[in-house]
């Protein structure tokens, strides 16, 4: 049965364990043990002292510590008690199921904000397009690994870990790493001709950041957003999480036409991707980038330029940005260090006009802080001795001959399927015959080991013929000739 008087104590005064540890034990124990029940009175600090032959702070200590830990409750001066429910009771882990009987816990009805029923009602979608990356052949967007320069990527990583400066332990400007981000915009100012002082440059963690962003400033419930058909997904899912109602323009050979957006949908936010179009490769036409730039000026309308692998181009002079060329500060510029480094670092960054900057970094702010400190002022260095430049100029060369050897091996192996070299880019589309199932090919592919993409699942509108997906960048030249005759079997 519980009691409430502690007679049994005697602490051991040569012993290792302060005494007020051992006092503190003692009563934990005997909670813990039922011994002590649930809001039993313990004895007063002072009778407890005289009736243990210890000072009466030894034992306010052993009490102090088990109020802390939620063993004891009351006042000072109303006596302590047991607590009515133990922090081991909070801290119990409740089983899924039990093991021996199988039996499921209750379901529960759960109830979501609007946004978080939308996300549910999709989390399968959401998930299916997320998780690890298969370094598989011919899986698009990810890049050569094992060619990163990871020895001074650790010598600068290194050199801040082994004198660290106190700024970049702390929390750190939501907007990001000064010095990132005036490394970023210097970058974008002479490789992209993107128009910007370092205090318009946010970093984020992902372009996918600036989606969420973009969709949680600018739209309402049913507002109006204009995307390309086909669309990269992750940007049409965070417009959607808000309510908003995506309105998908089809694309031609000179990529978005805002001449074919249907009229009057008062949107007030376009997503493009002008570079280097995501998922079909084509770049917008300068006529077409003048008459959407016009078009957000006359709309009121924001334009979100998606730049995501646009510093890989192989023919041609570099096309500069849309952002370059407007004159009325339309555009959110987002660029992305997951298709020039690697995507696991979850870096990221947006360029906002001016009178953008403080709401931008507020809803950084509420959005996860910041980026990782560590990780920007290792990036920020990489960039500033001139390491970035170095990769990425190796990269364009070795990913063109990756495309040159991919097209190869695609027209010997596989006449059936149609494939152009494209000029830029990280993949390459490979469009199928009208009676054939990209779906299938790829679930067949998937059990060969191959990750092709059918182009239908980045579609709005149906697509006809279906294409597949093939990225080359992150694929080796051995895995790039077996892939093939992989494929050639399957197709
Ligand atoms: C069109 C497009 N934009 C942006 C991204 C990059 O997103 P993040 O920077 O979040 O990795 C991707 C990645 O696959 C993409 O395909």
């Amino acid at each position: 049965m519980a009691k409430n008087e502690i007679s049994f104590i005697l602490p051991k005064p040569d012993s290792d364990i302060p005494i007020y540890r051992q006092i503190y034990e003692t009563i934990r124990r005997g909670i813990l043990s039922g011994e002590f029940g649930s809001q039993a009175r313990l004895p007063a600090s002072r009778l407890l002292a005289k009736q243990l032959g210890v000072s009466r702070m030894t034992v306010i200590n052993a009490y102090e510590q088990l109020f802390a830990e939620g063993y004891l409750s009351g006042k000072p001066g109303s006596g302590t008690f047991v607590a009515a429910q133990l922090p081991e009771e909070f801290l119990q882990i409740p089983k899924a199921a039990d093991a021996k009987t199988g039996v499921e816990p209750p379901k529960r009805r759960l109830s979501f904000s609007a946004y978080g029923t939308r996300i549910a009602d999709d989390s399968t979608a959401i998930l299916s397009a997320s998780g690890p990356t298969a370094f598989v052949p011919f899986q698009h967007g990810v890049t050569a690994i094992d060619k990163f320069p990871f020895d001074i990527w650790a010598k600068i990583a290194a050199k801040h870990l082994h004198s660290p400066r106190k700024g970049i332990f702390g929390y750190d400007d939501p907007a990001g790493h000064w010095p990132l981000r005036e490394a970023i915009a210097a970058h974008l100012r002479t490789a992209r001709a993107v128009n910007c002082d370092a205090d318009q440059v946010l970093i984020l963690n992902g372009a996918q950041q600036a989606f969420d962003l973009a969709a949680k400033i600018f739209l309402d419930e049913k507002a109006s957003v204009l995307v390309e058909d086909p669309c990269h997904a992750g940007a049409k899912r965070s417009f959607e999480s808000v309510g908003a109602k995506v309105v998908a323009v089809p694309i031609d050979s000179e990529g978005f036409d805002i001449g074919r957006a249907p009229k009057n949908t008062g949107a007030k936010l376009v997503y493009v991707t002008p570079s280097h179009q995501f998922p079909m490769g084509v770049t917008m036409s300068l006529s077409r980038r003048l008459a959407l730039l016009e078009w957000a000026q006359v709309s009121n309308a924001w334009i979100v330029e998606d730049d995501y692998d646009s510093e890989f181009r192989y023919a041609g002079r570099p096309l500069a940005s849309l952002q370059g060329l407007d004159k009325n500060n339309r555009v959110i510029y987002v660029g992305t260090f997951s298709k020039t480094i690697f995507p696991a670092l979850r870096i990221g960054h947006v360029v906002v006009p001016k009178d953008l900057v403080s709401v931008f970094t507020a809803g950084r702010a509420l959005n996860g802080g910041n980026s990782p400190t560590v990780d920007q002022a290792i990036l920020a260095e990489f960039i500033t001795e001139g390491h970035f430049a170095r990769h990425v100029r190796r990269m364009r060369k070795l990913y063109e001959e990756r495309q040159a050897l991919l097209l190869d091996q695609l027209h010997k192996y596989i006449p059936s399927l149609r494939v152009e070299k494209m000029d830029a880019g990280m993949h390459l589309v490979g469009w199928l015959d009208h009676a054939r199932d990209a779906r299938e090919i790829a679930a067949k592919a998937r059990d060969a080991g191959l990750k092709v993409t059918p182009l239908s699942t980045y579609a709005v509108r149906k697509i006809e013929p279906d294409g597949l997906i093939l990225g080359y960048a992150g694929v080796s030249e051995k895995q790039i000739r077996e892939g093939v005759k992989k494929l050639a079997r399957i197709l």
